[in-house]
């Protein structure tokens, strides 16, 4: 019998520190449902002294789930543990990730401290959580580039003060596979109480090696692997949990198990990516749009004679139906309400009538209703607080003409209109609304995701705006682009006009 390989999912903390992919406390729910779904065994639900949001999601988390373990992180700082041990107060199962920096460079530049010292304090952190909670995990930041003699003593130390399981992060994506798998066997090979905790895997993927340095991790004795939703996360995101847990699948030789049912891993993947405004990379491993795609007349070729001759994964192991019920104009709300529940999106029967509406305006607009649609669609009432709307944009633009737009907003109700010219639509449509919203804002970046099935399909925009010395994000989608650009800057204004 294959020993267990426990899921740690940080989708809701490391992933949701990205910027831009902040979520409400409702969505971070919808998540959390959909990671006890999928059956994930911990689910790090956020760092509950960094924000009042933070502290009220994980509370809201640990109501609206019933298996999973929820897990607050913590600096090794008393203040930080008492906040979390209150935040936790009705998770069913509660743990408490607290921690501290090992490597030479945190101890001495981040601490100003010494070897010895930082021992006393993550021994003192461990200790101070156990008052709270059984459940305790201890991480050595930065343990990737920490010496593994010292690491060796660290981990021993907050195990023998009560730590269940030790965190050996990665945190800069540094470690070669190797590399790695020879730190977690150095420490299962000479920590004397190694027995009495599970040893975790938390791998960045800052040179691509997070899921190789994870799965290195687990072949040399680590129990639990600390991973996210797409792989996002701080800078060049985690390990991500698709990837683990197919190779795990895959792999018979790998002798360990985990609890996901893999049929849920699509319809969380788009979820989580609609939910955050963060795009799959097409050819992203497991999930990304082309990664059952095969275009080579060999591959297809083979492929029609037997699948197994380029396919090592059959894509309704992970979720992918080809089959799925297509929606278009004619569908019903029984169709549509099916749809978003396979999407892990439940609603009020108001709501759906509003979404319905929404559905069919754009089912006269494009034949199929794809799930990302559908997605936007239930998202949609993001924008409904929003006091500045877009009323109507008409933009005019053609090849060797300038382009000109006329756009009419309400603000708080009143209605403004305005018109100008540039150098393409969008500028103009741009230049056009900043003449009735007169603010030093800088675009700083402006993305058009990729639009995946034919011409009359909707256009995602993804921007980020400098305001004041800070930066917020928007995000529009519309089958007119230009359109989608001008609400995903309106969508930035309403965020720094609040
Ligand atoms: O990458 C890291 O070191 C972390 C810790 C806070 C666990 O995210
Ligand atoms: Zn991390």
């Amino acid at each position: 019998m294959s020993e267990r390989l426990f899921i740690f999912d940080t989708t809701l903390r490391d992933g949701e520190q990205v910027p831009g992919c902040q979520l409400n406390t409702v969505e971070k729910i919808q998540v959390a449902r959909q990671l006890e779904l999928l059956g994930v065994d911990i689910i790090e639900a956020g760092f509950p002294i960094s924000s009042p949001g933070d502290f009220n999601s994980v509370i809201e988390i640990s109501k609206a789930v019933t298996w999973p373990t929820i897990c607050a992180l913590t600096r090794a700082v008393e203040k930080d543990i008492d906040v979390a041990a209150e935040a936790l107060k009705y998770a069913k199962r509660k743990r408490i990730h607290t921690g501290i920096g090992t490597s030479e460079s945190h101890i001495k530049y981040k601490f100003n401290s010494s070897k010895d010292e930082i021992i006393e304090r993550a021994v003192a952190a461990v200790k101070y959580a156990k008052r709270y909670v059984e459940d305790v995990e201890f991480y050595a930041e930065d343990a990737g580039r920490t010496d593994n003699e010292y690491l060796a003593r660290v981990v021993e130390a907050v195990i023998k003060a009560g730590a269940t399981v030790v965190n050996i992060p990665d945190t800069t994506g540094y470690c070669l596979p190797d590399e790695y798998g020879a730190k977690i066997k150095y420490l299962m090979e000479n920590v004397g109480n190694i027995d009495k905790a599970i040893i975790s895997t938390h791998c960045h993927n800052d040179l691509g090696m997070a899921t190789a340095n994870t799965m290195s991790g687990v072949i040399n004795g680590a129990r639990q692997v600390e991973v996210t939703i797409n792989g996002i996360g701080e800078r060049a995101g985690n390990t991500s949990l698709e990837e683990v847990a197919m190779i795990v699948k895959c792999h018979n030789n790998i002798d360990v198990q985990t609890n996901i049912n893999t049929q849920k891993i699509y319809p969380i993947s788009r979820m989580v990516s609609s939910l955050m405004n963060m795009p799959v990379q097409p050819n992203k491993a497991i999930v990304g749009r082309n990664a059952f795609a095969h275009s080579s007349g060999i591959h297809q070729d083979g492929v029609l004679k037997n699948v197994q001759t380029y396919e090592i994964i059959d894509p309704k192991d992970v979720g992918i139906d080809d089959n799925a019920i297509v929606l278009t104009a004619r569908s019903g709300r029984a169709a549509l309400k099916h749809r978003l529940t396979v999407l892990g999106v439940d609603m009020d029967q108001d709501k759906l009538d509003k979404v319905y509406e929404d559905f069919l305006k754009l089912a006269d607009k494009k034949k199929d209703i794809t799930d990302d649609d559908i997605l936007v669609l239930a998202g949609a009432d993001r924008s409904m607080n929003h006091h500045i709307k877009l009323d109507y944009l008409q933009v005019t633009s053609g090849v060797g003409v300038r382009s000109v737009a006329s756009i009419g907003i309400s603000i708080s109700g009143e209605h403004f209109e305005a018109a100008a010219s540039g150098n393409g639509p969008v500028d103009a449509a741009i230049k056009a609304l900043k003449k009735i919203i007169d603010r030093q804002m800088v675009l700083k970046e402006f993305t058009i995701q990729a639009i995946s099935k034919g011409s009359d399909d909707m256009g995602k925009v993804h921007m980020q705006v400098e305001f004041d010395g800070q930066m917020y994000y928007g995000f529009g989608a519309n089958t007119d682009i230009i359109a989608a650009s001008v609400e995903a800057y309106i969508d930035c204004i309403n965020k720094f006009r609040k």
